[in-house]
């Protein structure tokens, strides 16, 4: 066994100040609506996470991430956001969100809330303000409002294309049109307008202010626009350059200017507030300045959830993402499932794309979900072992809510109970849309919603789902929920420095290598049963026998 490569050392990145509690965090992401339901109206609230803090405390995880929890008419799962300042009616109220930041925090849980600033609703009061006032008049500018094309402006300004389908602007009743990158319902803010970027400080301090510890940011890099008064076409736009920072519309190099503002807002706190970046752009360097800590100072990097249950790709996306961190000074993130994409033990229990191009799970979704496509046994032994090597690597985890059940992907919902947007409006987005991982969870294995709340859930729950419940998985030993369980309070006890050093044993399905400390981890990726090194193991993704750790799965020992 040889060593051949290995991370520079840095003793001092990783530090258990309070100013770092970050860095090698388990961020597990609530989709809120879909969590616990408290009062049986079919919706998930924050008083239900407020009583599931015994849960997500006994799970192990460092933070929870919310997805927007705002007033919406719910155009985007929440996205569309009415009001960033207030909590959605349906959803509960400011103060039921002090008192489930108070119980999270009791519980030695961070607080992490979504910040949507690409674009608001439309029935936001300056969207409304805009539509209200003439041509021209300032309300107008904090929107990208325009003439349209054609004698009487009865075309579009150009023939872009919006996010889930259909045209990319919308017209008014005075003629004029709209820009909007996703739904109609959510207008892009013109982030050169100075009132916009005000409001999103007062924001940022407004949730700083009752004590989030951290932001995750939608769509980082759409914010900033070079709309001059020839709009380039859509094919032209395609041609575009990405990566360069000078695209029109996508990671604007003026966009840091944004981040470096909303920095110094952050700094103003003790311990700093947080943020990451969802940022889906060309390269890990690009990516990397949005994790600067000038900047946000974390990024999502979705390489891993792009990639198959694969012993090469893992590694080379694993060796590139630790030195894109060691370049910028943030730690890496690791994600295989959020509310946006086909979840990973389903991803994992059908066909790989091997290099094929395309979003993994999609065309199975598209497909309608045929179970015989799918090895749904397979698929989460596969994610097991995925997750038990993924909470070893230095760097934070992403985790999503129900993956720690070893959920699959619901393919099986009908058209008239979806409400993903990509849906209905004919995109490609995700096959059919994303409902498939938004369903609410199982908590008992029967009753209405299988105990998600007393009645119905808003998005229908599949029968299978009774034999992934959580309180049955509580009680049995060999769950997923209780690999999860152990995993990240190993992990918790294990991590140290954020270095890791590959061993090299000869064998292309394997993966192995060593934490600081002797958290020595292997992931076999191949079928066929393998000898583990010498030393006592501390958990594994699958039994061991007769100390040969079994086909597609990952173990953590010490020497
Ligand atoms: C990314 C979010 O994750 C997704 O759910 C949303 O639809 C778009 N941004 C638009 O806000
Ligand atoms: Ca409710």
């Amino acid at each position: 066994m040889s060593i051949i490569s290995s991370q520079t050392p840095d003793a001092d990145t990783w530090s258990t100040s309070a100013s770092n509690w970050w860095r090698q965090a388990a961020v597990y992401q609530i989709y809120p609506r879909s969590f616990a339901d408290s009062n049986g109206d079919g919706i998930g609230d924050l008083n239900g996470i407020t009583g599931k803090v015994p849960y997500l405390k006994s799970l192990g995880i460092d933070a929870v991430w919310l997805s927007p929890f705002y007033p919406s008419a719910l155009a985007d799962g929440g996205y569309d956001v009415d009001d960033y300042r207030d909590v959605d009616p349906r959803i509960g109220s400011l103060a039921d969100f002090d008192k489930m930041t108070a119980a999270l925090h009791a519980g030695g849980i961070k607080v992490i809330v979504d910040i949507v600033p690409n674009h608001s609703s439309n029935r936001h009061v300056w969207f409304q303000e805009a539509l209200a006032a003439p041509k021209g008049s300032p309300a107008r500018q904090r929107y990208h409002f325009r003439d349209g094309k054609g004698g009487k402006g009865e075309l579009p300004p150009s023939d872009w294309t919006a996010a889930f389908g259909g045209p990319a602007w919308t017209q008014v009743d005075d003629g004029q049109w709209y820009l909007h990158t996703f739904t109609p319902e959510q207008p892009d803010w013109n982030w050169d307008n100075p009132e916009v970027r005000e409001d999103f400080l007062k924001t940022l301090r407004f949730w700083a202010d009752r004590g989030v510890d951290g932001f995750r940011v939608d769509v980082a890099n759409l914010l900033v626009k070079d709309l001059r008064s020839e709009l380039p076409s859509r094919q032209e736009l395609d041609a575009m350059d990405r990566s360069s920072g000078t695209h029109p519309l996508m990671d604007r190099d003026e966009v840091h200017e944004i981040y470096a503002e909303w920095r110094k807002v952050f700094n103003e706190y003790d311990p700093p507030r947080f943020a990451v970046a969802e940022a889906w752009v060309e390269t890990a360097s690009r990516r990397a300045k949005y994790a600067s800590p000038e900047g946000l100072g974390q990024a999502f990097s979705f390489d891993l959830l792009m990639a198959d249950f694969n012993a090469s790709q893992f590694r080379a996306i694993i060796t590139d993402n630790l030195e894109q961190a060691r370049l910028t000074g943030s730690t890496t993130t690791w994600v295989f499932s959020n509310h946006d994409v086909t979840r990973h033990a389903t991803r994992y229990g059908l066909e790989p794309l091997n290099g094929r191009p395309g979003k993994p799970g999609v065309d199975w979704v598209k497909a309608g979900g045929p179970r015989q496509a799918l090895d749904v046994e397979g698929g989460i032994r596969r994610a097991k072992a995925a997750t038990l090597l993924m909470l070893a690597l230095p760097g934070s985890a992403y985790l999503y809510q129900g993956e720690e059940l070893g959920l699959h992907e619901v393919a099986d919902i009908p058209a008239d109970r979806r409400q993903d947007p990509s849906f209905f409006r004919g995109a490609e987005y995700d096959g059919l849309g994303r409902d498939g991982c938004r369903v609410p969870l199982p908590w008992e294995p029967s009753g209405p919603s299988f105990g998600f709340g007393a009645n119905g859930a808003h998005l229908p729950q599949p029968d299978w789902f009774a034999g992934y419940a959580a309180s049955t998985q509580e009680a049995d030993n060999a769950s997923t929920l209780n690999l999860y369980r152990k995993a990240l309070a190993l992990r918790h006890e294990l991590q140290g420095a954020e270095t890791l050093e590959w061993k090299d044993d000869g064998n292309e399905q394997v993966l192995e290598f060593v934490r600081p400390g002797g958290w020595h981890v292997v992931a076999n990726f191949g079928t066929a049963a393998i000898e583990l090194p010498e030393g006592k193991v501390l958990i594994s993704s699958a039994g061991i026998e007769s100390g040969k750790l079994p086909g597609e799965a990952t173990a953590w020992f010490r020497a």
